[in-house]
Protein backbone atom coordinates (compact mmCIF):
# COMPACT_ATOMS: atom_id res chain seq x y z
CA UNK A 1 0.00 0.00 0.00
CA UNK A 2 1.87 3.37 -0.98
CA UNK A 3 0.57 6.19 1.46
CA UNK A 4 1.95 9.84 0.43
CA UNK A 5 2.42 12.01 3.90
CA UNK A 6 1.49 15.78 2.42
CA UNK A 7 3.43 18.03 5.20
CA UNK A 8 5.56 14.66 6.05
CA UNK A 9 8.55 16.74 6.66
CA UNK A 10 6.62 18.46 9.51
CA UNK A 11 6.09 17.91 13.03
CA UNK A 12 3.24 14.93 12.84
CA UNK A 13 3.75 13.93 8.99
CA UNK A 14 7.58 13.02 9.89
CA UNK A 15 6.59 11.18 12.67
CA UNK A 16 3.99 9.24 10.30
CA UNK A 17 6.17 8.49 7.88
CA UNK A 18 9.18 6.85 10.39
CA UNK A 19 5.77 4.92 12.09
CA UNK A 20 4.71 3.47 8.71
CA UNK A 21 8.17 2.42 7.00
CA UNK A 22 8.78 0.76 10.14
CA UNK A 23 5.71 -1.08 10.14
CA UNK A 24 6.50 -2.32 6.84
CA UNK A 25 4.72 0.29 4.55
CA UNK A 26 5.79 2.40 1.30
CA UNK A 27 5.17 6.03 2.69
CA UNK A 28 6.52 8.62 1.23
CA UNK A 29 7.54 12.55 2.55
CA UNK A 30 5.69 15.07 0.44
CA UNK A 31 6.30 18.90 0.65
CA UNK A 32 7.81 21.73 -0.81
CA UNK A 33 11.52 20.59 0.54
CA UNK A 34 10.73 17.01 -1.01
CA UNK A 35 9.60 18.91 -4.39
CA UNK A 36 5.92 18.54 -3.59
CA UNK A 37 3.70 21.99 -3.32
CA UNK A 38 0.21 21.83 -3.21
CA UNK A 39 -0.53 25.39 -3.71
CA UNK A 40 1.08 25.72 -6.85
CA UNK A 41 0.76 21.81 -8.08
CA UNK A 42 4.21 21.15 -8.72
CA UNK A 43 5.33 17.70 -8.46
CA UNK A 44 1.44 16.83 -7.13
CA UNK A 45 0.97 14.52 -10.06
CA UNK A 46 3.81 12.87 -9.89
CA UNK A 47 3.97 11.53 -6.40
CA UNK A 48 0.33 10.30 -6.47
CA UNK A 49 1.17 8.04 -9.41
CA UNK A 50 0.28 4.39 -7.84
CA UNK A 51 -1.09 5.89 -3.92
CA UNK A 52 -3.70 4.23 -2.55
CA UNK A 53 -4.00 6.49 0.54
CA UNK A 54 -2.70 10.17 1.20
CA UNK A 55 -2.92 11.30 4.87
CA UNK A 56 -2.79 15.73 4.58
CA UNK A 57 -0.81 16.71 7.95
CA UNK A 58 0.24 20.00 6.09
CA UNK A 59 0.34 23.19 7.97
CA UNK A 60 0.60 27.00 6.20
CA UNK A 61 3.63 29.04 7.11
CA UNK A 62 1.73 31.43 8.73
CA UNK A 63 -1.63 31.39 11.16
CA UNK A 64 -2.75 34.47 9.76
CA UNK A 65 -7.02 34.21 9.20
CA UNK A 66 -6.67 35.17 5.72
CA UNK A 67 -3.50 33.48 4.63
CA UNK A 68 -4.66 30.27 6.36
CA UNK A 69 -7.96 29.63 4.58
CA UNK A 70 -6.52 30.65 1.10
CA UNK A 71 -3.95 27.50 2.35
CA UNK A 72 -6.42 25.49 3.01
CA UNK A 73 -9.15 26.12 0.31
CA UNK A 74 -6.21 25.87 -2.33
CA UNK A 75 -4.10 22.82 -1.33
CA UNK A 76 -7.04 20.89 -0.67
CA UNK A 77 -8.80 21.45 -3.99
CA UNK A 78 -5.39 20.45 -5.46
CA UNK A 79 -4.90 17.46 -3.13
CA UNK A 80 -8.54 16.31 -3.93
CA UNK A 81 -8.59 16.43 -7.57
CA UNK A 82 -5.04 14.89 -8.32
CA UNK A 83 -6.08 12.12 -5.97
CA UNK A 84 -9.07 11.44 -8.01
CA UNK A 85 -7.27 11.67 -11.12
CA UNK A 86 -4.75 9.24 -9.33
CA UNK A 87 -7.24 7.02 -7.95
CA UNK A 88 -6.91 7.66 -4.51
CA UNK A 89 -9.13 5.42 -1.94
CA UNK A 90 -8.70 7.28 0.83
CA UNK A 91 -8.11 11.25 1.89
CA UNK A 92 -7.11 11.25 5.53
CA UNK A 93 -6.64 14.61 7.89
CA UNK A 94 -5.49 15.79 10.60
CA UNK A 95 -7.30 19.30 12.25
CA UNK A 96 -8.38 20.41 15.61
CA UNK A 97 -11.25 19.45 17.97
CA UNK A 98 -13.26 22.18 18.53
CA UNK A 99 -13.16 23.61 14.92
CA UNK A 100 -16.52 24.09 14.73
CA UNK A 101 -16.94 25.65 17.91
CA UNK A 102 -14.04 28.11 17.33
CA UNK A 103 -15.61 30.38 14.07
CA UNK A 104 -14.22 33.67 15.35
CA UNK A 105 -10.45 32.59 15.02
CA UNK A 106 -9.31 33.04 11.01
CA UNK A 107 -7.35 29.78 11.27
CA UNK A 108 -10.16 27.54 13.04
CA UNK A 109 -12.27 28.48 10.31
CA UNK A 110 -9.79 28.02 7.86
CA UNK A 111 -9.45 24.60 8.93
CA UNK A 112 -13.10 24.15 8.98
CA UNK A 113 -13.06 25.33 5.31
CA UNK A 114 -10.50 22.28 4.58
CA UNK A 115 -12.69 19.96 6.29
CA UNK A 116 -16.14 21.19 4.21
CA UNK A 117 -13.96 20.46 0.92
CA UNK A 118 -12.88 16.67 1.84
CA UNK A 119 -16.74 15.83 3.06
CA UNK A 120 -18.23 17.77 0.13
CA UNK A 121 -15.57 15.17 -2.29
CA UNK A 122 -16.39 11.66 -3.70
CA UNK A 123 -13.19 10.32 -2.17
CA UNK A 124 -13.93 8.40 0.88
CA UNK A 125 -12.14 10.21 3.67
CA UNK A 126 -11.51 9.93 7.63
CA UNK A 127 -11.04 13.39 9.51
CA UNK A 128 -9.41 13.08 12.93
CA UNK A 129 -9.73 15.93 15.06
CA UNK A 130 -7.28 16.23 17.49
CA UNK A 131 -6.39 18.23 20.84
CA UNK A 132 -3.38 20.80 21.12
CA UNK A 133 -0.12 18.56 20.77
CA UNK A 134 2.59 18.32 23.47
CA UNK A 135 5.26 19.63 21.76
CA UNK A 136 3.02 22.43 20.64
CA UNK A 137 2.55 24.66 23.82
CA UNK A 138 5.57 26.36 23.86
CA UNK A 139 4.99 27.90 20.48
CA UNK A 140 1.23 28.27 21.69
CA UNK A 141 2.50 30.15 24.88
CA UNK A 142 4.60 32.39 21.81
CA UNK A 143 1.44 33.44 20.29
CA UNK A 144 0.45 34.60 23.46
CA UNK A 145 3.04 36.68 24.63
CA UNK A 146 3.22 40.18 25.13
CA UNK A 147 6.56 41.42 26.18
CA UNK A 148 7.98 39.00 28.91
CA UNK A 149 4.06 37.83 30.13
CA UNK A 150 2.65 35.15 28.38
CA UNK A 151 -1.39 35.70 28.92
CA UNK A 152 -3.63 32.44 28.70
CA UNK A 153 -7.03 31.98 29.44
CA UNK A 154 -7.79 29.51 32.13
CA UNK A 155 -9.54 27.04 30.37
CA UNK A 156 -9.68 23.07 30.42
CA UNK A 157 -7.26 21.52 27.56
CA UNK A 158 -6.32 17.59 27.22
CA UNK A 159 -3.44 17.71 25.09
CA UNK A 160 -1.18 14.86 23.62
CA UNK A 161 1.86 13.48 22.42
CA UNK A 162 2.82 14.17 18.66
CA UNK A 163 3.91 10.55 18.46
CA UNK A 164 0.57 9.45 20.05
CA UNK A 165 -1.59 11.58 17.56
CA UNK A 166 0.83 10.01 15.05
CA UNK A 167 -0.19 6.73 15.85
CA UNK A 168 -3.34 6.82 15.71
CA UNK A 169 -3.54 8.42 11.96
CA UNK A 170 -1.25 5.23 10.88
CA UNK A 171 -3.90 3.09 12.04
CA UNK A 172 -6.36 5.06 11.06
CA UNK A 173 -4.91 5.48 7.58
CA UNK A 174 -4.41 1.81 7.09
CA UNK A 175 -8.32 0.86 7.99
CA UNK A 176 -11.49 1.72 5.60
CA UNK A 177 -12.25 5.47 5.57
CA UNK A 178 -14.93 6.42 8.18
CA UNK A 179 -16.49 9.03 5.66
CA UNK A 180 -17.17 10.66 9.38
CA UNK A 181 -15.18 12.70 12.24
CA UNK A 182 -13.14 11.36 15.47
CA UNK A 183 -11.64 12.61 18.02
CA UNK A 184 -7.97 12.11 19.27
CA UNK A 185 -7.15 13.40 23.04
CA UNK A 186 -4.46 12.80 25.76
CA UNK A 187 -5.67 10.99 29.07
CA UNK A 188 -5.25 13.90 31.47
CA UNK A 189 -7.28 17.50 31.35
CA UNK A 190 -5.39 20.90 32.67
CA UNK A 191 -5.73 24.29 32.88
CA UNK A 192 -4.47 26.07 29.72
CA UNK A 193 -2.30 28.59 32.04
CA UNK A 194 -0.80 25.84 34.46
CA UNK A 195 0.17 23.63 31.39
CA UNK A 196 1.85 26.74 30.15
CA UNK A 197 3.48 27.69 32.96
CA UNK A 198 4.96 23.83 33.63
CA UNK A 199 6.59 23.91 29.57
CA UNK A 200 7.88 26.69 30.43
CA UNK A 201 9.79 26.10 33.69
CA UNK A 202 10.72 23.00 32.29
CA UNK A 203 12.72 25.09 29.83
CA UNK A 204 13.98 27.20 32.42
CA UNK A 205 12.17 30.09 30.02
CA UNK A 206 11.37 32.86 32.76
CA UNK A 207 8.15 34.48 30.90
CA UNK A 208 5.61 34.93 33.71
CA UNK A 209 2.19 32.81 33.14
CA UNK A 210 -0.72 34.76 33.75
CA UNK A 211 -4.17 33.60 33.51
CA UNK A 212 -6.43 35.93 31.93
CA UNK A 213 -10.28 35.22 30.69
CA UNK A 214 -10.25 37.85 28.13
CA UNK A 215 -7.31 36.07 26.53
CA UNK A 216 -7.90 34.38 23.20
CA UNK A 217 -7.21 31.08 21.86
CA UNK A 218 -5.77 31.59 17.98
CA UNK A 219 -8.83 34.91 17.99
CA UNK A 220 -11.28 33.05 19.56
CA UNK A 221 -12.92 33.84 22.77
CA UNK A 222 -13.32 30.15 25.06
CA UNK A 223 -15.07 29.18 27.33
CA UNK A 224 -13.98 26.15 30.40
CA UNK A 225 -14.72 23.40 27.94
CA UNK A 226 -14.91 24.75 24.31
CA UNK A 227 -10.90 22.85 23.72
CA UNK A 228 -12.34 19.52 25.01
CA UNK A 229 -13.09 16.58 23.21
CA UNK A 230 -16.51 14.78 23.57
CA UNK A 231 -17.19 11.98 25.14
CA UNK A 232 -16.40 8.88 22.59
CA UNK A 233 -13.00 10.74 21.68
CA UNK A 234 -10.32 7.97 21.41
CA UNK A 235 -7.28 8.83 24.32
CA UNK A 236 -4.21 7.69 23.99
CA UNK A 237 -1.75 6.99 26.93
CA UNK A 238 0.98 9.21 27.04
CA UNK A 239 0.84 10.92 29.88
CA UNK A 240 2.09 14.62 30.10
CA UNK A 241 5.05 14.73 32.75
CA UNK A 242 6.83 11.68 31.48
CA UNK A 243 6.70 13.11 27.72
CA UNK A 244 8.05 16.38 29.77
CA UNK A 245 10.97 14.36 31.51
CA UNK A 246 11.69 12.57 28.40
CA UNK A 247 11.60 16.17 26.53
CA UNK A 248 13.69 17.30 29.57
CA UNK A 249 16.45 14.90 29.11
CA UNK A 250 16.96 15.31 25.51
CA UNK A 251 17.31 19.16 25.75
CA UNK A 252 19.83 18.37 28.71
CA UNK A 253 21.61 15.46 28.11
CA UNK A 254 21.89 13.49 31.08
CA UNK A 255 21.71 16.89 33.50
CA UNK A 256 17.99 16.51 34.69
CA UNK A 257 17.01 20.05 36.07
CA UNK A 258 15.30 19.91 39.89
CA UNK A 259 12.09 17.94 40.49
CA UNK A 260 9.88 21.20 40.08
CA UNK A 261 11.46 22.44 36.56
CA UNK A 262 10.54 18.94 35.61
CA UNK A 263 6.62 19.63 36.36
CA UNK A 264 6.63 17.17 39.06
CA UNK A 265 5.07 18.79 42.01
CA UNK A 266 1.60 19.85 40.94
CA UNK A 267 -0.78 16.86 39.32
CA UNK A 268 -3.51 17.41 36.56
CA UNK A 269 -6.88 18.68 37.45
CA UNK A 270 -9.00 15.47 36.68
N1 LIG B 1 -0.25 22.04 16.75
C1 LIG B 1 -1.32 21.53 17.34
O1 LIG B 1 -1.43 21.56 18.58
C2 LIG B 1 -2.42 20.91 16.48
C3 LIG B 1 -3.53 20.35 17.11
C4 LIG B 1 -4.49 19.72 16.32
C5 LIG B 1 -4.35 19.66 14.94
N2 LIG B 1 -3.25 20.25 14.34
C6 LIG B 1 -3.10 20.15 12.87
O2 LIG B 1 -2.00 19.31 12.61
C7 LIG B 1 -1.53 19.58 11.29
C8 LIG B 1 -0.01 19.40 11.27
O3 LIG B 1 0.59 20.27 12.17
P1 LIG B 1 2.19 20.24 12.37
O4 LIG B 1 2.45 21.05 13.60
O5 LIG B 1 2.71 18.84 12.25
O6 LIG B 1 2.65 21.09 11.11
P2 LIG B 1 4.14 21.60 10.77
O7 LIG B 1 5.16 20.97 11.64
O8 LIG B 1 4.07 23.09 10.68
O9 LIG B 1 4.36 21.02 9.30
C9 LIG B 1 3.68 21.55 8.20
C10 LIG B 1 4.08 20.75 6.98
O10 LIG B 1 3.38 21.31 5.85
C11 LIG B 1 4.29 21.38 4.76
N3 LIG B 1 3.84 22.38 3.80
C12 LIG B 1 3.67 23.73 4.01
N4 LIG B 1 3.27 24.32 2.86
C13 LIG B 1 3.15 23.32 1.94
C14 LIG B 1 2.77 23.29 0.58
N5 LIG B 1 2.42 24.41 -0.10
N6 LIG B 1 2.79 22.10 -0.09
C15 LIG B 1 3.15 20.96 0.57
N7 LIG B 1 3.51 20.92 1.85
C16 LIG B 1 3.52 22.09 2.53
C17 LIG B 1 5.63 21.74 5.45
O11 LIG B 1 6.78 21.41 4.69
P3 LIG B 1 7.52 22.44 3.67
O12 LIG B 1 7.76 23.70 4.43
O13 LIG B 1 8.74 21.69 3.24
O14 LIG B 1 6.55 22.63 2.55
C18 LIG B 1 5.57 20.79 6.65
O15 LIG B 1 5.99 19.49 6.27
C19 LIG B 1 -2.05 20.98 10.93
O16 LIG B 1 -2.96 20.87 9.86
C20 LIG B 1 -2.77 21.46 12.19
O17 LIG B 1 -3.95 22.17 11.90
C21 LIG B 1 -2.30 20.86 15.09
Amino acid sequence: MKIIVIGGTGLIGSKIVTKLLASGYEAVAASRSSGVDTVTCRGLAEVLAGASVVIDVSNPPTFDGAAALEFFETSTRNLLSAEAAAGVRHHVALSVVGTERLSESGYMRAKFAQEKLIKDNSIPYSIVHATQFFESIQKLAGLATDGSTVRVPPVLVQPIAGDDVASMLCSVSVDAPLNATIEVAGPEQFRADDLARRRLMARNDSRKVVPDPRARFFGAEVDERSLLPGADARLSQTRFDAWLSRSVERAYGTLRPPREERGGQVGPLM
